[in-house]
């Protein structure tokens, strides 16, 4: 009886133990704050190496109500099967929509296949610059500042030969589809974003048979790009965009909303360049004498951009607006 009596105290202090340094260990991350009305402990575990990190919770209700770390960025060989309803809204965005399934099996043979960005931890500080095409660049002398971020990403046929003052020359990656690429360097990832099954077919085909020449328009039958960088943005991502952040207003996201909450994922910290209009409220291209306009029908520009501003006020990003 005695012997046993130890034995289940013996069991008991071990358990208790274990019970106390896992506590430990759990609130080691912790601290106390203490706000006007209330105080309490909240788990504030380091998410990055940055001072500050976009994914430090806790600080923003609205951004973690949107925010999904679960949802798949790019499209790879085990991730490629969709999900009913995103596959449904998907091919609604697209007439002839050929067969996936057949399609995304050329795919991963051809580019590589690998998780990419699941580094995010308490050592990594990325920071990285999202330049967008608007002319409130021209005249910022911002060239030197986007340059120097560990990611540089462009969108569409925003070029830097001529406008390297404003907006550097440096990029890492850019944000295409076939109506929109441009020849790339070696150095650079293109990301494709795939508004329809056929731009997929686009991309195998510019690295193999060339011969799609056509979309809905004319579209070149190749461009220069490493292969070896290749990344397709993942359908349901898109969808993600639409649904948590675009919150359902017009037809899909932007290249530019896309991008911006794209480097939300995939980066600690996010400078914003070339997004929005002059500050005499103009739209247009730096490298363009037209002028844009912001609601095309398509994209819900005037939403997007008060998200935009909304991400800004929340910290999560800092805006560049150029002095022009
Ligand atoms: C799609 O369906 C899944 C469940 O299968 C659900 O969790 C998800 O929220 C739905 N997504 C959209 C965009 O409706
Ligand atoms: C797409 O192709 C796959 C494999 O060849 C086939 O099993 C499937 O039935 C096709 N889907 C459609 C909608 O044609
Ligand atoms: C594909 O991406 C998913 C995340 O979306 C990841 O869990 C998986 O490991 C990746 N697969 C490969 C082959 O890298
Ligand atoms: C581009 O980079 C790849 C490796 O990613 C290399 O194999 C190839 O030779 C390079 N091409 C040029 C033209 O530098
Ligand atoms: C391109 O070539 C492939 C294989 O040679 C063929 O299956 C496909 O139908 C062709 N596409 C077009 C648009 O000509």
């Amino acid at each position: 009886m005695v012997v046993l009596l130890r034995k289940l105290r013996c069991y008991m202090t071990a358990l208790l133990s274990s019970i106390i340094i896992v506590l430990l260990l759990y609130f080691q991350n912790s601290v106390l704050v203490f706000t006007d009305d209330s105080y309490g402990f909240i788990s504030k575990k380091v998410q990055c190496a940055c001072s500050i990190c976009v994914t430090d919770r806790g600080n923003s209700h609205w951004f973690s109500e949107r925010y999904d770390n679960k949802v798949p960025l790019l499209l790879n060989s085990t991730n490629s099967v969709l999900r009913a309803n995103v596959s449904r809204w998907w091919k609604e965005l697209q007439s002839n929509a050929g067969n996936y399934t057949e399609v995304v099996h050329q795919l991963f043979p051809l580019f590589p296949d690998k998780e990419h960005y699941s580094d995010a931890g308490p050592d990594r500080c990325r920071t990285c610059a999202v330049v967008g095409n608007s002319g409130n660049l021209l005249g910022s002398n911002y060239g030197p500042l986007i340059d120097f971020h560990d990611f540089v990403i462009r969108i569409n046929k925003g070029l830097t030969e001529g406008y390297e003052k404003d907006v550097g020359s440096k990029t890492t990656h850019r944000i295409v589809y076939p109506e929109s690429a441009v020849d790339l360097d070696n150095s650079t990832h293109l990301v494709l974003l795939p508004i329809k099954i056929l731009d997929i077919q686009w991309l195998i085909s510019a690295f193999t048979t060339k011969n799609i020449t056509q979309t809905y328009r004319k579209v070149p039958s190749t461009i220069k790009a490493n292969k070896d960088k290749v990344m397709i943005l993942h359908p349901e991502f898109i969808r993600y965009v639409y649904d948590n952040w675009a919150e359902g207003h017009g037809r899909y996201p932007s290249t530019g909303f896309l991008t911006l909450i794209f480097a939300l994922h995939i980066c600690d910290e996010v400078n914003v360049f070339g997004f929005g209009a002059t500050s005499g409220g103009i739209w247009h291209h730096y490298f363009e004498k037209i002028l844009t306009s912001y609601e095309t029908g398509v994209h819900a520009g005037k939403f997007e951009n008060e998200i935009i501003n909304r991400l800004q006020q929340e910290n999560k990003i800092l805006m560049h607006k150029g002095w022009t």
